[in-house]
């Protein structure tokens, strides 16, 4: 295992007052009017066995993982995508002139696009066991042509930093709990201590290199409202139409959680490509020094075989959860090796 892999370009750098509070009510709007939304991992996963590869952790041999084993009621909609605002009324969010220096600040680099901006909204949930890196990408791949869980294997081999792009992200979070809610992150590697950044909070934002640094949520909201009876992946979220301010949880189109504003958890994640100077953005924009998956594959086959391990070449490596199964395997991380303690409820009365 590769201790110090895992390491941001930068200490995370706390901001508050990210977005001012007409910017927030745009977006608070437009999730609201725009809904309803599905969950994060019915976005991004086939199956439960790519949610075990882009997490940390292996599947013992014979074992069938399930959805049940990873359902969290988080879901997901996109402000803007492909450095392209999907929403004219959020323009001034995305190309938004403080977070670039704000990032190009961060890398010490000359230049920053914005490339992604998207939303997580939840009631209560359970969090801390399930700290992930974010979706990187590579010169020549990118997340419409390659399954993040490959992109994550390639960043968590170690092999491929040659073609990483490289990328930071202010994340903001408004949210009112008086339960936990936090984010906890380990910018100092898997086996040093985790940090927190503690809520309540209302716009406080972090400076981040996420594809680089493993984070999560921490729990929030009462414990006995986390586990939502009813909820599988295709389960959906959107704005209660009995409540001026409150959410819904629904599945099948029968309400199975009413959210009140007090409890809901709403961050924003502004992602940027960051070039560290005219050279990398030039061999970025022409594709003369890009990745393709014929590479990529023979990369790690040849890899695996160097360590010594045996396994049938598949015929579609891309979906073969055999192997699947070995890259998590072999490319295991591991855990943090401290978890901070869960909220404590009591703190709330
Ligand atoms: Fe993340």
């Amino acid at each position: 295992m590769n201790q110090t892999l895992f390491r941001p370009v930068a200490e995370p750098l706390v901001i508050e007052n990210a977005y001012t509070e007409d910017q927030h009510s745009r977006m608070l709007e437009m999730v609201r009017k725009r809904g309803p939304w599905s969950l994060i991992l019915a976005q991004h996963f086939k199956s439960p066995e790519e949610v075990i590869a882009t997490t940390s952790g292996s599947v013992p041999d014979g074992f069938k993982p399930t959805w049940d084993m990873f359902l969290s009621p988080v879901f997901r909609g996109y402000m803007a995508q492909g450095h392209t605002c999907l929403h004219p009324e959020m323009e001034d969010c995305f190309y938004n002139q403080s977070f670039l220096d704000l990032v190009r600040g961060y890398w010490k680099a000359e230049y920053a696009r914005p490339e992604s901006m998207l939303f997580n909204i939840q009631g209560p949930c359970a969090g801390g066991n399930a700290p992930h890196i974010d979706a990187t990408n590579f010169r020549g791949l990118s997340y419409q042509t390659t399954p993040i869980w490959l992109m994550n294997m390639m960043t968590k081999s170690g092999l491929f930093k040659h073609w990483q792009a490289k990328k930071a992200q202010v994340i903001a979070w408004f949210y009112k709990g008086r339960i936990g809610g936090g984010f906890t992150y380990w910018p100092d590697g898997l086996q040093a201590a985790p940090k927190q950044i503690k809520a309540p909070m209302w716009g406080r934002a972090v400076v981040v290199e996420n594809e680089m640094m493993y984070h999560g949520a921490e729990s929030n909201g009462p414990a006995n409202l986390r586990q939502v009876k009813g909820l599988d992946i295709t389960s959906l979220m959107s704005a209660d139409p009995e409540s001026a301010d409150g959410w819904q949880i629904t599945t099948d189109g029968a309400v199975i959680q009413r959210i009140p504003a007090e409890e809901f958890r709403f961050l924003v994640h502004w992602g940027a490509d960051i070039f560290m100077d005219y050279a990398e953005l030039k061999a970025t924009l022409d594709h003369s020094d890009d990745i393709s998956h014929e590479q990529v594959f023979d990369m790690l086959i040849a890899d695996l075989r160097t360590r010594g391990e045996t396994f049938e070449v598949p015929t579609d490596p891309m979906t073969d959860k055999a192997f699947i199964g070995l890259l998590t395997r072999v490319y295991d991380p591991g855990k943090p090796a401290v978890f901070p303690p869960e909220p404590e409820e009591a703190l709330a009365a």
